[in-house]
């Protein structure tokens, strides 16, 4: 059985179109099976992991309350109108800690003509390199911008919405601040949830998973307690990690979520939905 899954999760990108994958992707596929939606990317493998080619040493993580993260971003003036996108009016997805990328350009070669797709990346060279193969392979609607989410995703999202509006973000397997007094430097912060509740159009979504439990769910409850009353848990229960992807994303995986599979590890998987103003949560009471 696992053995006929991952065959088929090797073929899957033959079979991917748009609107979703008739083989692994359906939509009540349970989030914590290691190989939901863990699809090949259409550009490969990167070209230069963490060594970008032996070019420059990127390091394998970093503390992002370093005095050098906690920099504001010098944003061109002209950003996102020109030098991003050639159709900056389309209706934007934000993946925060991108990487080297690779989700991010197969996301956008999905929704080529009907989105954009922003990754932000801390370690800048990643970013860069990001950035260099989306010219390089012709992708015009992805983008990168080398900076702390947690410290630059207001100003970014602030500028963004002079095109096109928000439609959905994605933290995906966020670096594992495993120790209680490192809890500071995780990605999904009140404050950080509090800016993606404003700017998400209403209908649109945030997505998040990892493959460690505990993280999944100090992040659930983070993002319920900051977001009550603006964005909805699709799951009722904060111990029910089976939402299925959401539809753009059910033939695209990021690096993290292919190894995973590979491994069978299970990943913990949540969504969460913008709201109408004024139509009420549902999960503030429990
Ligand atoms: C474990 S990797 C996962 C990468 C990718 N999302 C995946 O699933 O394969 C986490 C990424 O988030 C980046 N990151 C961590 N904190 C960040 C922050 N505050 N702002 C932007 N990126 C961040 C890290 O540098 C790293 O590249």
């Amino acid at each position: 059985m696992r053995a006929s899954a991952r065959s088929l999760a090797l073929l899957c990108p033959l079979f991917c179109r748009p609107r979703g994958c008739p083989l692994l992707c359906a939509p009540d596929s349970p989030s914590i099976s290691p190989t939901a939606g863990a699809t090949r990317s259409r550009f490969g493998q990167h070209q230069g992991g963490r060594s970008l080619g032996k070019k420059k040493k990127i390091r394998h993580h970093v503390n992002p309350l370093k005095d050098v993260h906690m920099q504001p971003l010098d944003l061109p003036e002209r950003w996102p109108e020109e030098g991003a996108f050639t159709q900056p009016d389309l209706p934007l997805h934000v993946d925060i800690g991108c990487a080297r990328g690779l989700f991010c350009l197969d996301l956008a070669a999905e929704s080529s003509g009907s989105a954009n797709v922003l990754g932000l990346e801390i370690r800048s060279a990643l970013a860069e390199a990001a950035a260099e193969d989306a010219r390089r392979l012709g992708v015009a609607n992805a983008a990168f911008l080398p900076c702390n989410a947690n410290v630059n995703l207001e100003a970014v999202l602030l500028r963004a919405s002079r095109c096109g509006p928000l439609q959905s973000v994605s933290i995906q397997f966020p670096d594992p601040w495993f120790k209680a007094r490192h809890k500071k430097r995780r990605v999904v912060q009140p404050e950080l949830v509090e800016t993606i509740a404003r700017h998400l159009e209403p209908g649109g979504w945030l997505f998040f998973q990892t493959d460690v439990l505990d993280l999944a769910q100090d992040a659930r409850d983070t993002i319920r307690q900051a977001a009550a009353g603006t964005l909805r848990d699709a799951r009722e229960d904060a111990g029910d990690w089976a939402a299925p992807k959401p539809k753009p994303l059910a033939c695209v995986s990021t690096e993290r979520e292919r190894s995973c599979a590979e491994l069978q590890r299970p990943v913990y998987r949540a969504v969460f939905e913008k709201l109408p103003a004024g139509m009420p949560a549902g999960h503030e009471r429990r």
